[in-house]
């Protein structure tokens, strides 16, 4: 039995080690496909493999095709957008995500983006404080409830919450107001940090109608996926208002022109950096190993997607 890492983004070394070591004591064989440059690569990879593990990697219809042996799937991370369910689901292939096992990292990231934009990108003129400043969290998953941990404890701001699929008393167990909708959100928060999955429902759902309730100093932030803002809108609010900022861990692919157009107002990093500690790397690869392992000696089905 043989287990594929294939992550086009590396994970840390030590991440590796332990993937491997835990494939080994368990009784399978490794393999490790890293920075590959084309789909060819990977198609040749995943030929033999009875489980992948990816991180962003497309698995896309063709990919499942070419793995003639794959049984199960782990996305070594939260978002598994990049894999196509449905094929997987035909092919009888089990998909599992690992939750939570890199939020701490993403959501440290985004406090340090808020900081980023609040001193004008380090320019070297007066910016502002987040203390007492409100925040928005659009999703209280995992992330979004860490994020607003520090945002609360450790920077003292204001927070409030929306998530249509969290109970209202959970959200208010952890000290941050519950909003009743999306509107209402954007419509209280001087910042907004997005924390939604990228699906069918939420692709390009950020648009002028929201972000055009934000209150003056306005800053959106976003460590989700690029797929969930609407791009055009995004260009329109920041050409409209002066006040506002957007800043991402995923560069839009208007970029290059949002750059152009909006110096100083808009900051993306040059690669997806959110889950790119080693920490992070560690725990949802020895999650994603363990998870394999399980499903493989108990038929362990906890984490799956696609049930
Ligand atoms: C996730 O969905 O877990 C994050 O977006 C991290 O993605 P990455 O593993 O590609 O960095």
């Amino acid at each position: 039995m043989k287990i594929l890492a294939a992550t086009q983004k590396p994970f840390a070394e030590a991440a590796v080690q332990k993937i491997k070591e835990i494939s080994g004591q368990n009784g399978f064989e490794f393999a490790l496909l890293e920075k590959y440059s084309g789909r060819e690569e990977l198609l040749e990879a995943v030929k033999d493999a009875d489980a992948l593990i990816v991180r962003s990697d497309k698995v896309t219809r063709e990919v499942l095709d070419a793995a003639k042996n794959l049984k199960i799937v782990v996305r070594a991370g939260a978002g598994y957008d990049n894999i196509d369910l449905q094929a997987a689901t035909e092919k009888g292939v089990v998909v599992m995500n690992t939750p939570g096992q890199n939020s701490n990292a993403v959501a440290e990231l985004a406090l340090g983006l808020m900081v980023y934009a609040a001193r004008g990108f380090y320019n070297g003129k007066p910016g502002t404080e987040l203390k007492g400043k409100t925040l928005g969290i659009h999703a209280y998953g995992h992330v979004g409830k860490l994020v607003a941990k520090i945002a609360k404890d450790g920077f003292g701001m204001i927070v409030s919450a929306f998530d249509p699929f969290i109970p209202e008393e959970a959200i208010l167990a952890d000290g941050v107001k519950a909003v009743k909708s999306v509107e209402e959100l954007y419509s209280q928060n001087q910042y907004v940090s997005l924390h939604i999955p990228a699906t069918e429902q939420t692709k390009n759902s950020i648009n002028y109608s929201l972000l055009s309730r934000m209150p003056k100093g306005a800053t959106l932030l976003n460590t989700a996926r690029k797929e969930v803002i609407n791009e055009a809108d995004i260009e329109r609010i920041l050409a409209e208002r002066e006040d506002f900022k957007y800043v991402s861990d995923i560069a839009p692919d208007n970029a290059e022109s949002l750059k152009e157009k909006f110096p100083g107002r808009v900051y993306f990093t040059p690669k997806k950096m959110g889950a790119q500690t080693a920490e992070a790397n560690i725990n949802a690869g020895i999650a994603a190993v363990n998870q394999i392992v399980k499903y493989f000696a108990e038929g362990d089905v906890t984490f799956q997607v696609n049930k």
